[in-house]
C-alpha cells in the first residue's frame, strides 16, 4: 500500500483521489463577448451595455451530452460547472433572482441538463459557485467590481448589505444541493484581500463576508460527503492551485501533513471562451500535464469554454481527442495511481516521470524524453518482475547489472537495470513503461 497519507478533511475524497481527472466547464454571458470570463470586471461594462449579452443569449446548439461523450473519451471521471460565475449571471433556475438563463432567449435550466447528461455516462457532478457577484445589488463595490471607477462608486455603495447577499447565497446553494440529486463536488471562487491604493470601503472579501461556516454546514447538512474546496477561505477537503504546476505534494502549513488537491488548467489562456486567445498547449503537455499532476498525488481539473452557440470550439475538442487517445491506452497509469514510494521516487531517471498504483505493486514510467535505445534504471537490478509498454501490452526486455553494447564494451554496475527500448519512439505521445515490481 501507498505509503502517503493525507490529511483528514470532512469530506470524502476516497473516489476523488482515485478518479485523478476532471472537466471544468466555464459557461455563462461571458461566452458571447468572447474575450475572458472577467470582461464585464476587465473593462468595466455599464450595466445597460451587459444587458444585452443578457438579451442575446441563446445557446442554440448547447448539447451536454455532447461534452460528456468528449469528457468520458478523454477519460475524465468528474465534472465542475458554473452554475454561477463572477458576473453573477445563473444557469439554473433559481427562485432568488431573475438573472438566470431561464429568462433568456434559451428559455431553460442549462444546469438541469447539465446534470442529466453527464449523470448519463457515469461522470460525477460538481457544482462551481461564485462567492463574488457583479450583479448582484448587494454585494459591495470593491477593488475587483465593474463600477469601481464609477466617479459615484460610494454613492452607488450606500446600502449594500453583505448580510443579505450571503443569506442569498445560502438560499441558492440550498436550490443547488437539493434539486438536483447527488453532486459530488462544490467549487467555491473566491477570497482576496484588500487592494493597496483602493479605500477601506472596497476592502477585499474572505470568510467572514461569505459567512462561509453557516454557507458550509449547509452545504454538508444536504450532502454530508460533498467534496468542497478551500476558496471560501475555509479549510476544507480540497487545495486548487491554479494555472500552477506543482514541482512537489502540497502540505498543510501548520502540521505539515500532505493535502489532498486539485490543479486547474486551462487549454488556452482563459477560462470563458476566448476567441483570439491563441496560446493553446499542445497536446503532449497536456498530457505532461496530467502525468505532473498525479506524479505529485494530485488531481487535474481541465477546463473547456463552450462558445456562447453551446458548443465547444474546434481547438478545444482537438485538445480533449489528445487526452482521449493517450488515456484510451494508458490510463492504467493514472486512475488508482500516485505519487512513487520516496524509495523509488529517488531513482526516477532524467526525462522521466514516475507514478505508481496505490496498492504498490505497479510502478509507472513515463518517458517525457523518450531515450536512445536503453533506458538505465540504476538501484533497480532485483526488484522488477517484468515489464512491457503500457500502450501495446508488449514485453520490454532488461538486463541487469551489466549491459553490453558496442560503443564501449560493457556497462557494469550492481544495481543497474537496463531497459531495452526500440530506437524509434512508439506512436505515443507520452509513452509509459509498466513495471511489475517484485
Ligand atoms: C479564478 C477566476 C476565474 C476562474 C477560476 C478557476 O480565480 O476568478 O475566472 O473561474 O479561478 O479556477
Amino acid at each position: 500500500m501507498s505509503s502517503y497519507v493525507t490529511r483528514k478533511t470532512p469530506g470524502d475524497t476516497t473516489w476523488f483521489r482515485h478518479d485523478r481527472f476532471g472537466m471544468f466547464i466555464h459557461f455563462g454571458l461571458y461566452s458571447m463577448p468572447a474575450r475572458h470570463e472577467w470582461i464585464k470586471s476587465f473593462e468595466e461594462i455599464p450595466e445597460e451595455k451587459y444587458d444585452l449579452y443578457f438579451r442575446h443569449f441563446d445557446p442554440d446548439l448547447y448539447d451536454p451530452r455532447e461534452w460528456a461523450r468528449q469528457a468520458k473519451a478523454a477519460g475524465m471521471k468528474y465534472a465542475v460547472m458554473t452554475t454561477k460565475h463572477h458576473e453573477g449571471f445563473c444557469l439554473f433556475d433559481s427562485q432568488y433572482t431573475d438573472y438566470k438563463s431561464t429568462n433568456t432567449p434559451a428559455g431553460r435550466d442549462l444546469i438541469r441538463e447539465y446534470v442529466d447528461a453527464f449523470r448519463a455516462e457515469g461522470i460525477r457532478i460538481g457544482f462551481y459557485y461564485s462567492l463574488i457577484d457583479w450583479h448582484h445589488p448587494d454585494f459591495p463595490i470593491d477593488h475587483l467590481h465593474p463600477r469601481r471607477s464609477d466617479p459615484d462608486a460610494f454613492e452607488q455603495s450606500k446600502g449594500r448589505d453583505m448580510h443579505r447577499y450571503a443569506e442569498y447565497m445560502r438560499n441558492q446553494v440550498r436550490e443547488l444541493l437539493t434539486n438536483y440529486g447527488k453532486i459530488d463536488v462544490l467549487w467555491f471562487d473566491y477570497s482576496y484581500d484588500a487592494q493597496p491604493g483602493f479605500p477601506e470601503w472596497m476592502r477585499g472579501k474572505g470568510k467572514d463576508d461569505w459567512e462561509a461556516d453557516k454557507l458550509i454546514a449547509l452545504a454538508r447538512s444536504l450532502q454530508p460527503g460533498i467534496v468542497i474546496d478551500n476558496r471560501t477561505q475555509i479549510e476544507q477537503d480540497v487545495w486548487t492551485p491554479e494555472q500552477y504546476q506543482m514541482q512537489n505534494w502540497p502540505r498543510h502549513k501548520e502540521t505539515d501533513e500532505l493535502v489532498t488537491w486539485e490543479a486547474c488548467q486551462t487549454f488556452s489562456g482563459s477560462w470563458g471562451y476566448y476567441r483570439d486567445e491563441m496560446t493553446w498547449k499542445s497536446p503532449k503537455m497536456l498530457v505532461q500535464m496530467l502525468v505532473n499532476t498525479v506524479s505529485l498525488g494530485g488531481n487535474l481539473l481541465m477546463n473547456v469554454g463552450p462558445t456562447s452557440r453551446g458548443c465547444l470550439d474546434r481547438r478545444a475538442e482537438a485538445a480533449l481527442q489528445a487526452y482521449a487517445d493517450w488515456m484510451k491506452y494508458n490510463s492504467r497509469s493514472i486512475y488508482g495511481c500516485t505519487m512513487a514510494e520516496p524509495e523509488l521516487l529517488a531513482l526516477c531517471p532524467n526525462g522521466c516521470k514516475f507514478t505508481q498504483s496505490e496498492d504498490g505493486k505497479r510502478l509507472y514510467i513515463h518517458l517525457f524524453e523518450y531515450p536512445f535505445q536503453f533506458l538505465e534504471l540504476n538501484g533497480f537490478a532485483g526488484k522488477v518482475e517484468y515489464m512491457q509498454f503500457l500502450h501495446d501490452g508488449s514485453e520490454l526486455l532488461f538486463e541487469e547489472k551489466t549491459l553490453s553494447h558496442f560503443s564501449e564494451g560493457r556497462t557494469q554496475r550492481d544495481d543497474l537495470l537496463a531497459v531495452k527500448l526500440p530506437v524509434v519512439q512508439p506512436d505515443v505521445l507520452v509513452p509509459v513503461i509498466e513495471v511489475f515490481l517484485k
